[in-house]
Formats: structure tokens, sequence, C-alpha cells
């Protein structure tokens, strides 16, 4: 079913409210890219920064990509589901402006304020600086994150709205008819909607855990005796932060749905097993956080094997069939490869490959000893820069016309995908020899990995650079042309 998409009267065009959307995360990344590579080199004992100043640096950079990745996947499910569903772009706009409210509130609190707990704010870790910042510095990271969160929860209750108001149910939005053998596949919703009623789905009760726990830690800091169970906080946390971080990839692969059939002109198959993939990612991202606690030997060991099991599950029934349908999709197909398609490529083969180390470290036997080492980010930068911001960059490549495919966006490719490669690889080397993750001073026997991550960071950096760059330099003529479809 697809209707002709109803916008909302707004003063601001829909595709200048997506460029914006695409200006500001190109901006971001780059920042918080740099922050990351400050800490790479700081590990690496090639530059010089004291350690209180590293953990300013870790939490920024954590809170601020893991922001970045929400504004960005917002960026491109909106884009796609106007076609077939009526949203309103005033709100789309004012989602990204609470996130620039938040994200001044969150660097104020740490550049100026020094907050360091770490962007997963672990409660009572806020109220306890030990002297290193003041209990108004944690009010204000946790502010900035209660602001980005209402932005964000009103942006996913609009579209749910919007979606409810064609499909009439969730479930069918989702194609849960169609999964379950009920209704035709072909009267299925198109892969946009389907991913967005589950990103949707699972905001919204993230999005809504996350704030509980922000605002009972915010009272907290000005009201001590006003305590809360820290296990309990804990798995709130996990669970509104594991679901946000994960639907950054799930609101992103829609672009991978849209951009490759353009170029293999070959429609993205929507069948059963599609359909069913989404229903069981959606049940399976809500109930796997527990793999963040194996360690909590204060957790009831059923959530210890649920969150081992469904960890060996969760992502894999949307990334089987979006990986397969993209190979389905591409294979004898004649596509011409430019920057864009290759970049949205490029991130589901990094979704698909970060995912296998993600999945031993939910192994119980495996993160007994993997756990806190490199190893952590060495999967997840896999899936989130090769992957999700991998299809990022190649939607904005994408959206802004045919000129920002050449000139140095094919070079900002290799640079991107060669650094991410030894960057992600240095991580997981350094872990597998159980080097700590979250450490401002290495060992000397840690520095090769430490020295090989940085090489590869900066080329990351530069890649970025070239493709946002380019991006910036089309922006104006961008705003006036239709998306560069080839
Ligand atoms: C040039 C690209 C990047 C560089 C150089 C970089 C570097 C780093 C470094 C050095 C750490 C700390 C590692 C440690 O614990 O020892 C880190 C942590 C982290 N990074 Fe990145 N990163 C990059 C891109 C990204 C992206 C694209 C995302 C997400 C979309 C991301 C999300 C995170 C998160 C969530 C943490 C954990 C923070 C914490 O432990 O509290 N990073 N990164």
């Amino acid at each position: 079913m697809a209707v002709e998409a109803v916008a909302s009267p707004s003063r601001i065009a829909p595709r200048t409210a997506v460029l914006a959307y695409l200006a500001v995360v190109g901006v971001v990344l780059l920042l918080m890219m740099i922050f990351g590579l400050t800490m790479r080199l700081t590990q690496a004992q090639w530059i010089d920064v004291p350690p209180d100043l590293f953990y300013v640096i870790l939490t920024m950079h954590g809170a601020g990509m893991v922001g970045v990745a929400g504004i960005a996947g917002a960026a491109v499910m909106w884009h796609f589901v106007r076609r077939h569903v009526p949203v309103s772009t005033g709100v789309f706009v004012a989602n990204l402006v609470f996130f620039l409210i938040g994200a001044v509130l969150i660097l104020g609190s740490g550049f100026i304020g020094g907050f360091a707990a770490a962007w997963t704010f672990l409660f009572p870790l806020p109220a306890h600086s030990g002297g290193l910042w003041s209990i108004n510095a944690a009010a204000a990271y946790l502010l900035g994150l209660i602001v980005i969160g209402v932005g964000f929860l009103l942006f996913h209750l609009d579209v749910a709205r919007g979606i409810l108001s064609v499909y009439g149910s969730l479930g069918k939005a989702l194609g849960a008819p169609q999964a379950f053998g009920l209704a035709p596949e072909k009267e299925g919703p198109p892969p946009a909607v389907a991913a967005a009623t589950m990103v949707c789905i699972v905001n919204i009760l993230g999005i809504l855990l996350g704030a509980a726990v922000l605002v009972i830690s915010l009272v907290n800091l000005y009201v001590p005796s006003f305590a809360f169970n820290a296990l309990a906080a804990k798995n709130m946390i996990y669970f509104f932060g594991h679901v946000f971080i994960n639907a950054t990839i799930y609101m992103a692969v829609i672009a991978v749905y849209e951009i490759l059939p353009l170029y293999t002109h070959r429609a993205w198959k929507t069948n059963r097993a599609f359909y069913l993939a989404w229903v069981l990612s959606t049940v399976f991202v809500l109930i796997v956080y527990p793999h963040h606690l194996l360690m909590d030997f204060a957790m009831p060991t059923w959530a210890l094997v649920l969150g081992q099991i469904i960890s060996w599950l969760s992502g894999l029934p949307v990334l089987l069939v979006t990986a397969f349908g993209a190979l389905t999709n591409v294979y004898r197909s004649g596509l011409k490869w430019d920057t864009a398609s290759g970049l949205v490529f490029i991130g589901v083969a990094g979704w698909a490959i970060g995912v296998i180390p993600a999945i031993a470290d939910g192994t119980i036997a495996i993160n007994s000893v993997m756990h806190n080492t490199q190893w952590v980010p060495g999967h997840f930068h896999t899936y989130l820069l090769l992957g999700m911001m991998a299809m990022l960059l190649g939607f904005m490549t994408y959206i802004a016309g045919p000129r920002s495919l050449y000139g140095v966006a094919p070079t900002g490719l290799w640079l991107f995908l060669v650094g991410g490669a030894i960057f992600v690889l240095a991580f997981l080397s350094a872990g597998s020899s159980s080097v700590p993750r979250r450490y401002a001073v290495h060992l000397p026997a840690w520095l090769p990995y430490d020295r090989i991550g940085a090489i590869g960071a900066s080329l990351v950096v530069a890649g970025t650079l070239l493709l946002v760059g380019r991006f910036l330099a089309v922006l104006r003529k961008a705003a006036q042309e239709p998306d560069g479809a080839p």
C-alpha cells in the first residue's frame, strides 16, 4: 500500500530540512571523530592529554556519537517514510533544534564543568565526582540528554501518528499479517514503512525508560536521600542505550533499501521472510539488553541466559534479509558503482562483519574474558562506523546530487574504508590481547595497537572530511535539485 504523502504546512521545505539535518550531522560527526582521534593519539603516547581531560573527551565522544547517529538515522528515515505517510516538517525541525540545545548543554557540562562520568551516566556516578565536576555540571549533562530525548520522542510519536493514519495499526505497518501468512505478501508495507514502524515501537519505549532514569538521577543530584536501586537504574539505562543505538542502524538501513534499487533498476524484494525478520527483530531488540550486564552477579541468572541466547539471534533476522537482499539486488544487475552506491554497500558489509565479534562478546564464557577490553569498542565501531555511518555517508552523497559523487568523493570513500578497517582491527586485536578499554594511559606493550589504530583513525577522519566537505560545498545547489539518482 502506498499513498501520496500529505506534508504538513511548514515554512521550511522538507528537502531543506533534511539537508539541514545532514549539514549538522557532517559537522558534529567530524568534531566527534577528532575527539576520537585525540583519544587514540593519547593512548598511543603521540600527544599528551591529561587523564581528567581524556575522560571528558571520552564522555563527549560517546554521547555525541550516539546522538549524531540518532539524528542521522532520523534524517534517513524521515526522508523516505514521508513518501508513504503524512509527517510534520515542523516536528522534524523541532527535533533538530532540541538536539542542538541539548548538545550545547552537554558540551558545556564537559568542557566547562569537567563532567566525565561516561555517556552511560551510570547511577549514582554523576553525583560522585571525587571533586572533578560540580553537581551543576552533572545536571547540565543529564538535562542535555533529557532535552534531546524530548525531541526524539516528539519525532517518533509524529512518525507513528502518520503511520497509524494510513495503516490503521502498527502491526499492519510492520508487515505482521504478511509475516504470519495472514495476508498476501504483495499487500505488505514498503520496506521504509516496516523499518520506521519497528524503530518507532522500540524507540518510544526506550526513550520513556531512559527519560525516567534521567529524571531520577537529576533529582538525586540535588536530593541525595532520593535514592534509587542502582541495579534497576543500570537495567533501565542499558535498555534505553541499547535500543537507541541499535535503532540508528535500523533507520540507516532504509537508505540501502531505497538507494541500491535506483542503481540496479530492480525493486527491493519484500516477502514473508522480510516481514518476519522485522517482526522478530522488534521483539529481540527489546529483550537482548541484559547482555550488557553479564558481569553483574546480582542479576537474576535467567535474565543473563536470556541476554546470551537473544544475542545470538537479535540482529540476525534483519541483517540476513538485508545482506541477502543487497547481494541478490546487486548480482548481475550491471550497476555502475559510484561513491553513494559504494558507501551504502560497504555499510551492509560493515554491519554484517561487526555483528560477528559482537555475538562472540554476548556469550557469557567469552564475555568473562573480553568484557571491558578493547574488543568491545572493536565490535561496535565496526558496525557503527563502517556500517551505520557508511550508510549515512552514502545517503548524504546520494541526496546532494551528482556533483557530490565525483571530485574528491571517491578518494574520501577509499580513505574511509581502508582507514576504518585498520582502526577497528587495531581495537579488536588489542582486545584479544586483553588491552582494557576506557584507559587514558596505556602500558608500553599496548602501544603498537594504539599507534596502528591512530594511523587508521587519521585516515578515517581525512576520508570523512573529504566526503562531508564535498557535501557542504555543493549544499546550496543541492537544495534546489532532486536527489542524486543515477
Ligand atoms: C574516526 C572515527 C572514530 C574514532 C577515532 C573513535 C575513537 C574512539 C576511542 C579511542 C574510544 C575509546 C576507546 C577505549 O575505550 O579505549 C571510543 C569510544 C567510543 N566511540 Fe568512537 N571513534 C570513532 C567513531 C565513532 C563512531 C562513528 C561512533 C558511533 C556512531 C562511536 C562511538 C563510540 C562510543 C559509544 C564509545 C564508548 C565511549 C565509552 O566507553 O564511554 N565512535 N571511540
